[in-house]
């Protein structure tokens, strides 16, 4: 329980603060999350003040005792939150040095010698950012592997490519799933990249210069499982460059996602009726009783908006920022944790979304999507690609004037556009053959499909 509440600063205060000014200036009733980061930072900085005979030996064991106790009281709700901003404290950082000073008293107070919340906010979020990384990329991993299982059951089956959203040539839905399965893929690394940048401790910096005690920050760094030590006091305590790689990160993710939702919503139409979504991720009309809405995807098309709104608000926060913290800082944290829990929930609903998805099987033979395959025949037989182009610009136009697929056109009306044209031209003249033809490595060829999932795609 919250007895009393101290400010962590105050010594030259005569008055009170406006209590709109608390209100505006608090971050704790968003930045509870950095609780348990908070807690192991402080016990960590305290470990190596013991080193320091700042803290002896007895008090350092109350002290962990007590922060474990916080820990369990703030995961189990026995101190409230409400309460606590209520009350006006500002920031996790003061609440868990108050909850400290109300169980154990002063000897709370030694565990801040020569320490800054400014270091402690940016070790407190490097260690839940490190956290939040390692479970998106389980989820893009889950993800990769619903879209590879996927490819594998649809490696043969049809569905049109789109460019302009015009039918341009026949690929499979194997390969459709396997193209994002590589964006995912890079989305991966980037997020596994950016694991390495945030992997520093800024603990031992201070508020802007350093420690003056000659903290031993090897030690903090090593007992909260960093790879190194932040090499610049000044950096790090007042850059958030890797908040904004993560912002951006989860835009590039979100942008994938968003496009297969738009092709799914556009695929699930009654005029394109190339798949049904489930009825999982699906919401019905309260009018329309015919209605099938496709919410889940439309959600994740127009939640990568805000995921891309906070990649724009923390670039403009930070944008001309004097060098040093600056409480402009603060305002990293909430677009920090909306992002990721919004992209965490795009990739769980996408992943449900694909996982349940039904293919209706197409037949696209009659469409002009293989009219590439009559250019290619007319090279092969040496007529020039650009003059080959014109011709089957020409007998398409024909056809559709005639209202016939390319194939059903007769070798005597073929051969008024072009005399090489022999009655071989109708085995091109199928989406089995232009399918089969891509079989270049990474084309939409069965074969080539198949080889891909063969090799090591992780
Ligand atoms: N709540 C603050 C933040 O999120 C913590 C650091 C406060 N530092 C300060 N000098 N006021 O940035």
């Amino acid at each position: 329980m919250m007895t009393q509440t101290h400010k962590l600063w105050g010594g030259r205060f005569k008055d009170d603060n406006d209590q709109l000014f608390v209100f505006f200036n608090e971050s704790l009733s968003f930045d509870y999350r950095l609780a348990p980061y908070d807690i192991q930072a402080t016990k960590a900085f305290s470990l190596a003040l013991s080193k320091l005979d700042v803290i002896s030996y007895k008090e350092l064991t109350l002290i962990h005792r007590a922060l474990d106790e916080i820990d369990d009281e703030l995961k189990s709700n026995k101190v409230t939150l409400q309460t606590a901003i209520e009350s006006g404290v500002e920031d996790i950082h003061t609440l868990v040095e108050n909850l400290l000073v109300n169980k154990i008293g002063d000897v709370a107070y030694k565990v801040n010698t020569g320490r800054s919340r400014n270091e402690q906010v940016s070790c407190a979020t490097r260690l839940w950012l490190k956290d939040k990384l390692s479970e998106i990329i389980a989820l893009i991993k889950a993800l990769m592997c619903t879209l590879k299982q996927k490819a594998n059951q649809h490696i043969d089956d049809v569905l049109m490519g789109y460019t302009h959203l015009q039918q341009a040539q026949p690929i499979t839905w194997g390969h459709y799933f396997l193209s994002f399965y590589q964006m995912l893929k890079r989305d991966k690394l980037r997020f596994e990249e950016l694991l390495s940048h945030v992997d520093y401790s800024p603990l031992g910096l201070g508020a802007i210069a350093g420690n003056a005690w000659q903290i031993d920050r090897k030690l903090i760094a090593d007992t909260l499982g960093f790879k190194g030590l932040c090499l610049n006091s000044l950096d790090a305590v007042s850059d958030r460059d890797y908040i904004v790689e993560f912002l951006s990160h989860t835009s590039l993710l979100g942008m994938h996602l968003s496009r297969l939702a738009e092709d799914f919503i556009i695929y699930s139409t009654s005029e394109f009726n190339l798949i049904e979504m489930s009825d999982l991720v699906t919401t019905g009309s309260s009018l329309m009783p015919q209605k099938k809405n496709p919410d889940a995807m439309e959600l994740v098309r127009g939640k990568t908006g805000r995921v891309y709104g906070n990649l724009m608000a923390l670039l403009t926060t930070l944008k001309a920022m004097p060098s040093g913290y600056n409480k402009d800082l603060q305002e990293d944290k909430e677009l920090l944790f909306q992002s990721a829990s919004e992209i965490e929930m795009i990739l769980k609903v996408s992943n449900i979304t694909i996982e349940s998805v039904l293919i209706h099987p197409k037949n696209h033979e009659k469409s002009f999507s293989v009219a590439t395959e009559l250019a290619d025949y007319l090279a092969k037989k040496n007529v020039p690609f650009r003059e080959a182009h014109h011709i089957v610009g020409e007998i398409t136009a024909y056809a559709i004037e005639n209202n016939k697929p390319l194939k059903a056109l007769t070798i005597e009306e073929f051969k008024a556009f072009s005399a090489v044209i022999e009655s071989d031209v109708y085995a091109v003249l199928t989406i089995d053959f232009a399918l089969n033809s891509k079989k270049v490595q990474g084309g939409t060829a069965p074969l080539a499909i198949r080889e891909v999932l063969a090799s090591n795609v992780e």
